[in-house]
């Protein structure tokens, strides 16, 4: 990945879990974990307000921990942080003279890569940033996207023609807020009690948005977002990444979880007939057309696999699936082809045609 060989495709992104260099190195040793990306450092120590996580259903997360070491505290720490013996890539932000001052103190300390990571600065600006950094470092230089880019690919080219070595995305999407509903008080403590999303909830934004870059640029892609297993990962690959980074599923699962994903991508990846992550990168994007298909796709319920348990009945709008005898059928002339069967059974009875 941008002239590193990663033991493994699955990076711990940057949060709590490699805030410094102790939480690096465990991180580091972690079997699974390809390299880290450290906790974004500033010019100066960072405090956040608190409670600046809270957990949600479905494994979601909000957070609004903007704590963060300053870079020079961190190259303190580089040493304990390398003994994890795993690429350490430092994510950096200030302002362009803080940023450029930060990646030559961090590249002396030691670092394998710095990353930047952006909201939605100007374009222009964006690439002035990048080129004035790839001057004054040798070390690769990675730009973090958020989901309220609204144009991706022309950001994405623009990122790449500006000498960047690889682009990482997605970062958690925001503002929104959460509320307790014993007290009626926002779960964070921040201004407004607003936080950003990560976790499962944000998978099919980031996914689109991975697709989009992986679309645009030649360079190598981190792509990530909600990635709790080896499923996930290689969706991930599939429209495009490179490698693959996931923090929240870290949290809540523990760092363990990254064996567990490699073991996974293995896993699914010969069962699918596939030799090589080559063989599964990029796959799903000749599959994503421009042209909408209007065919009306009729569902065929496999009677060996159906257990007759009626979700796809309850969740057919058309009321156009009934089961009869322990046995799912489709009524073909109700059927909208809506598509929604197909992925409610929990079986995998159901193919459209
Ligand atoms: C508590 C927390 C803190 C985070 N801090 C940072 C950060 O300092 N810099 C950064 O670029 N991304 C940060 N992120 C974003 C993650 O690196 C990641 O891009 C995002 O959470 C989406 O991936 P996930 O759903 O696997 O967590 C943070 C995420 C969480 C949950
Ligand atoms: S959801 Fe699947 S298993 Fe359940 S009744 Fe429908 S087809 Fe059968
Ligand atoms: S495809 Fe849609 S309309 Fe047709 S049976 Fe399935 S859920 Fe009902």
């Amino acid at each position: 990945m941008a002239g590193l060989r990663l033991e493994f495709p699955t990076v711990l992104a940057p949060g709590p879990l490699s805030r410094d260099g102790p939480a690096v190195k465990r991180a580091a040793e972690q079997h699974g974990v390809g390299a880290v990306v450290v906790k974004t450092v500033y010019p100066i120590d960072e405090d956040t307000p608190r409670p600046c996580m809270a957990a949600l259903r479905g494994d979601t997360l909000i957070n609004h921990d903007w704590s963060a070491l300053s870079a020079e505290k961190f190259c303190r720490q580089m040493k304990i942080a390398k003994e994890g013996r795993k690429p350490v890539i430092v994510s950096i932000l200030g302002n362009i003279e803080e940023e450029i001052k930060m990646a030559k103190l961090l590249e002396e300390a030691g670092a394998d890569m710095v990353e930047l990571p952006i909201a939605n600065p100007p374009l222009e600006q964006l690439r002035e940033n990048i080129r004035r950094i790839k001057e004054e470092v040798t070390i690769p230089l990675g730009v973090k996207i958020g989901p309220d880019i609204q144009d991706i690919p022309r950001y994405a080219r623009e990122i790449e023609q500006a000498g960047a070595d690889y682009i990482s995305g997605i970062n958690t999407l925001g503002p929104v807020l959460a509320i307790d509903a014993k007290t009626g008080k926002p779960l964070l403590g921040s201004k407004f009690g607003y936080g950003y999303l990560s976790g499962p909830a944000i998978k099919p934004v980031a996914l689109r948005c991975v697709a989009e870059m992986a679309k645009s640029v030649k360079i190598p892609i981190v792509g990530g977002g909600g990635i709790r297993d080896g499923k996930d990962a290689i969706e991930f690959l599939m429209v495009g990444a490179t490698c693959v980074h996931l923090h929240t599923a870290a949290i809540l699962k523990g760092l363990g979880v990254f064996s567990k994903i490699v073991e996974e991508i293995s896993e699914i990846s010969k069962k699918l007939g596939y030799n090589s992550l080559e063989e599964i990168r990029g796959l799903s994007l000749r599959y994503l057309k421009e042209e909408p298909s209007l065919a009306r796709r009729i569902p065929n319920v496999n009677h060996d696999l159906c257990n007759g348990c009626g979700i796809c009945e309850r969740a057919c709008a058309y009321t156009a699936i009934k089961v009869h005898e322990s046995v799912a059928k489709v009524e073909e002339g109700a059927c909208f082809g809506c598509g929604l069967c197909a992925t409610v059974c929990p079986v995998n009875a159901i193919k459209l045609e």
